[in-house]
């Protein structure tokens, strides 16, 4: 989903900072962009627009249009275009962007200064930028791409470039898919591995080959939207578990694991590090990433993830995104913000609507659930 583009023009709805010296100062907040034939009356309420699909197909890997994908394109054995195709696969990275594809921009957070969207590489992912740990994934989808469409033709030599490309990103898209259904939400929401819940085939990896049986629970009566609650709430809940930062770690040794000091180099000057701090790299993360890229990916691989609870680390609830942006902006606020902006209800209505049945505050605390019970209060 992608709902971060501002109205125009824009509206604000600037949220007040409370507090002694800054009582008459407010932190910026930017209204979504909405159906302009909605928004009229209670009858009619503003639908804000997501201008991504509500799919887990693999857009934040291709771009949301064929335009962005064929941009990505070597068009030659079915490959993402790379930096140096004669480079291995799995030291490749995405080729420059060379035709500013617009992607998010910030001004990087060291620098103070906007710079060229060109400097990134291309990849589908419009945000992918932000961070260097969600740019590393973006750059292990684009390496996986290419390695598949290499098995596909040498099976198939005679396919040209597009039965292979449409081949291989059909393979990337169902390994997206079965790592987000069967990998990460059951874990997540801590369901038992036959997914019952969820009334998908069950995946099985028996004996090497890999199984799902055909579903036929698809219903072409239910609209896939994304949900505004799921949007400006319920998929949030990622915030508390960002932690804010990642050890880097160098290739295994014999006598321990290499949590050494590593050299790396930003805007030409050479530092040593143990760990990235995230709100110091925001928009920067495409420098990092190239000096160190094995490092970092063995720091994430080895980093624990905040719990999910009520808590934000700071750089998120104090640097979004790093110093230049006025006076820095709080996330937890401004997804507190959101949810008034896009009309979401309380967290009981919003059960009650979902589940038809859900209980009343007194009946949480019953239960002994302190933590809804002080999101509700908050
Ligand atoms: C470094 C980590 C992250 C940063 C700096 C970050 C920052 C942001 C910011 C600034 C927004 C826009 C808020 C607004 O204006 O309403 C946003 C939106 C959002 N974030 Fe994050 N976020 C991070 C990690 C995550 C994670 C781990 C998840 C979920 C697993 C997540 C889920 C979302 C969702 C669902 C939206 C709304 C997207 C949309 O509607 O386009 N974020 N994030």
């Amino acid at each position: 989903m992608d709902t971060q583009r501002p109205g125009c023009p824009i509206e604000y709805l600037n949220i007040q900072i409370k507090g002694s010296n800054e009582e008459k100062r407010s932190m910026p907040f930017k209204r979504s962009r909405y159906d302009k034939r909605t928004g009229f009356s209670p009858n009619n309420p503003r639908q804000q627009l997501n201008e991504a699909t509500p799919f887990i197909d693999g857009s934040a890997i291709y771009g949301t249009s064929k335009t962005w994908t064929d941009c990505l394109r070597e068009f030659k054995g079915g490959r993402l275009k790379a930096d140096n195709p004669y480079k291995k696969i799995y030291e490749q990275f995405p080729t420059n962007n060379d035709m500013a594809l617009p992607f998010v921009n910030y001004p990087t957070t060291k620098l103070h200064m906007l710079r060229p969207v060109s400097r990134y590489f291309k990849i589908g992912n419009r945000q992918g930028f932000e961070n260097p740990f969600l740019l590393a994934i973006s750059v292990i989808w684009f390496r996986w791409h290419n390695y598949i469409a290499h098995n596909i033709s040498h099976s198939h030599p005679e396919w040209d470039d597009e039965k292979i490309f449409q081949a291989a990103r059909r393979k990337v898209i169902a390994y997206q898919q079965k790592i987000t259904m069967y990998d990460f939400l059951p874990r997540l929401l801590k369901i038992d591995e036959n997914l019952n819940t969820y009334e998908i085939p069950k995946y099985t990896n028996e004996g090497g080959s890999r199984n799902v049986s055909i579903y036929n629970g698809y219903r072409s009566d239910i609209n896939p939207a994304i949900a505004q609650e799921f949007q400006s709430a319920a998929m949030r809940f990622g915030h508390t578990i960002v932690p804010p930062g990642i050890w880097v770690r160098g290739p295994k040794r014999q006598s321990d694991c290499n949590w050494g000091f590593h050299n790396i180099s930003l805007h030409d000057r050479k530092y040593k590090t143990r760990a990235i701090r995230l709100c110091n790299q925001y928009w920067n993360s495409q420098n990092k990433l190239k000096n160190m890229f094995d490092s970092v990916l063995r720091g994430m691989a080895s980093s624990l993830a905040s719990m999910e609870d009520t808590i934000m680390e700071p750089d998120l609830r104090e640097f979004v995104y790093g110093p230049l942006e006025f006076s820095r902006r709080d996330l937890a606020a401004i997804d507190i913000q959101r949810g008034r902006d896009h009309g979401v209800s309380d967290y009981l209505t919003v059960r009650k609507t979902y589940c038809g049945h859900m209980d009343t505050l007194c009946d949480y605390k019953l239960k002994g659930n302190k933590d809804i019970v002080r999101v509700h209060l908050i």
